[in-house]
């Protein structure tokens, strides 16, 4: 005889998760489903190097059940704005071992992302005031921060095909890199128009190598470098981060809808931690408009993790649903360093100040108040 197959109802009712229900992402048991979305926060010290303030900021954060950091380049090349932490340098890797350091006292987990911002670059943020490089020679509208203001971004130098191998490996020894700071996983940028997504999008990328033309062709650099990721930190450790419909630095794709599904298929054979997925666009509604990301979450094999505006209801709701297995949070997470506990509490939240976002000192950074703070000297100063 057969066993009926159906379970107690509570247990049924116990297992749709919510925020504060652990998940398993990789190797890691986090401790809740709240992730610290990746933050530019252009606050690093001379060189690159993450300073005291940034140990702080992580610190503060680290009730995250996972904190993903801002965007670290990998090598000089890989450099788009001032400010930003590398991770290919020995005092570079020094600076982010104190910030690993305190985040595991307190208890958390950190990974940290790896990128290259391809075409999204200036010579005068370049070594020796090159250009900076793309699939192709494309330029993209808009500007880049340089250390004088605003200039446009210039028309990139296309890799040579036999140049690639070098971008692989920058990733590799920046993966290498992250080991030896401390950190639990990284991240593969490859969302947002910088390099990877330049080479995964079709406008982007014309090249007539293997490295573009198909779909298979675009995404090949994509895998070389998780494959390389991969191999210094085994699969259960590494994510990949893609934003199918973002626009944001004059990216676009004739058939995201084809593209990422793909894409994500192709890496299902590294068995990786998670997918993060960029679901929203940062500059409006000009990139499309239906996506399907529940057919992105079906093919992968691995944790979801959405990303894109969403707030405690949204994300409770989407976790309920089985959209998402954990959810990324950018400016809540900003602003409220204690945003796990606030959601438990069901307690408001601080508004983030968008002036404050990139560059400058503590103010924005790390005077965010905790729940229970006494009025900061700060907030008093201002008032
Ligand atoms: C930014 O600095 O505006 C920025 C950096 C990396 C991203 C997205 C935005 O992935």
């Amino acid at each position: 005889m057969t066993k009926p197959n159906f379970k107690p109802l509570q247990n049924i009712q116990s297992s749709v998760p919510d925020i504060f229900t652990p998940a398993q992402v990789g190797r890691y048991e986090l401790a809740n489903r709240a992730v610290m979305a990746p933050l530019t926060r252009n606050r690093a010290g001379e060189g690159g190097v993450p300073r005291a303030m940034n140990v702080e900021y992580y610190r503060q954060r680290a009730s995250a059940g996972l904190i993903i950091t801002e965007g670290s380049p990998i090598s000089a090349q890989g450099v788009g704005y001032p400010g930003t932490p590398g991770i290919y340098t020995s005092e570079q890797v020094a600076g982010w071992k104190r910030v690993t350091d305190a985040v595991h006292d307190e208890g958390g987990c950190i990974f940290l992302q790896l990128w290259h911002v391809g075409r999204i670059s200036h010579p005068s943020l370049q070594p020796d005031g090159e250009l900076p490089v793309a699939p192709s020679a494309i330029q993209p509208m808009g500007e880049a921060f340089t250390a004088d203001g605003l200039k446009p971004f210039p028309t990139p130098r296309a890799l040579e095909t036999d140049e690639i191998a070098d971008v692989v490996t920058q990733f590799r020894t920046a993966a290498e890199n992250a080991l030896e700071a401390g950190f639990d996983g990284v991240e593969v940028h490859a969302a947002n128009g910088y390099l990877l997504d330049q080479f995964l999008r079709d406008g982007s990328n014309h090249r007539t190598d293997r490295y573009g033309g198909s779909l298979e062709n675009r995404v090949r650099l994509l895998l070389e470098v998780t494959e390389a990721v991969v191999e210094v930190w085994g699969a259960d450790r590494v994510g990949v981060r893609f934003s199918p419909v973002n626009g944001f630095n004059d990216i676009r794709d004739s058939a995201p809808d084809v593209t990422f599904p793909y894409a994500a298929s192709r890496l299902n054979r590294f068995g990786l931690a998670y997918l993060h997925v960029v679901e929203a666009s940062f500059v409006g509604e000009e990139h499309p408009r239906t996506f399907d990301k529940a057919k992105l979450r079906r093919v992968f094999k691995g944790a979801y993790m959405a990303n894109g505006g969403y707030g405690h209801q949204t994300a409770e709701t989407a976790l309920a649903a089985g959209a998402a297995d954990v959810i990324a949070f950018g400016t809540p997470f900003l602003a409220n360093p204690d945003l796990v506990e606030r959601f438990a509490l069901g307690a408001a939240l601080n508004e983030p100040d968008p002036e404050t976002f990139y560059g400058g000192d503590e103010r924005g950074d790390l005077d965010y108040p905790f729940l229970g703070d006494p009025v900061t000297a700060v907030t008093a100063t201002a008032a």
